[in-house]
């Protein structure tokens, strides 16, 4: 059997939505709070291919500051937009969750902006004429410089807020290496995308 795909904190289950529409054969849970859980199953049952197979998507609810409920090998974890909301006690709480049930083949996936990490990607494509064929850049009616103008602004306004509202802040990968480390993981890649955001890919530390 195939590895199922966690997402934890997964709001309306867009992401598992974009990955099973693009690979078929993938199965995902999304975990979110209960009151998402209604809001999460509409979505994806106006949105996933319906050729899809049975039960390519389930729905559950689960807090991810209690222990995970899926163990071992089978389940690979990943949390897109999530760790940034909140302090660093609190990522590693939730990241100690997955440690614990994680077992030595699953990946634990981070999706967040790693500060430092952006704009490069951008610059590096726009920079590389051989590798635009394989970007795809929505329709815009503001020009590519104008966007990484803007966006190159957009760490700062966002460290702003995360700090005002939420007591946390983006993270540089030597302050996301340490609270992973302490949860008892290990990060095994760091891969840069076209976007603000990269993915720290980490596993359980067996002991
Ligand atoms: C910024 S949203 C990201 C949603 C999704 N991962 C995405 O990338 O579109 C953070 C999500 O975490 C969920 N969340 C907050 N506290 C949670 C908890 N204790 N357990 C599970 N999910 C939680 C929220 O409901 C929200 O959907």
């Amino acid at each position: 059997m195939g590895s199922t795909i966690v997402d934890c904190g997964g709001g309306n289950g867009s992401l598992a939505i974009s990955l099973a529409n693009r690979f078929p054969g993938l199965r995902l849970i999304v975990q979110e709070r209960e009151e998402m859980v209604a809001i999460a199953e509409a979505n994806i049952k106006a949105h996933l291919n319906p050729n899809s197979a049975d039960g390519t998507i389930a729905v559950e609810a689960h807090d991810f500051f209690t222990s995970q409920p899926h163990i071992g090998d089978n389940y690979t974890f990943m949390l897109r937009h999530v760790l940034h909301n909140w302090p660093d006690a609190q990522v590693v709480n939730i990241l100690e969750n997955l440690a614990a049930a994680a077992g030595p083949k699953s990946k634990i996936l981070l999706i967040e902006r790693v500060s430092g990490h952006f704009p490069v990607t951008h610059i590096q494509l726009e920079n590389n004429a051989g590798n635009t064929a394989a970007v795809t850049t929505p329709v815009s009616l503001i020009g590519e410089q104008t966007i990484l103008n803007s966006l190159s602004l957009m760490p700062h306004a966002l460290t702003l807020h995360l700090l005002c509202q939420l007591n946390s802040h983006e993270r540089t990968l030597d302050q996301w290496g340490d609270m992973i480390v302490q949860a008892g993981l290990v990060i095994t890649g760091v891969y840069k995308l076209r976007a603000i955001v990269s993915i720290l890919e980490c596993r359980a530390i067996q002991t």
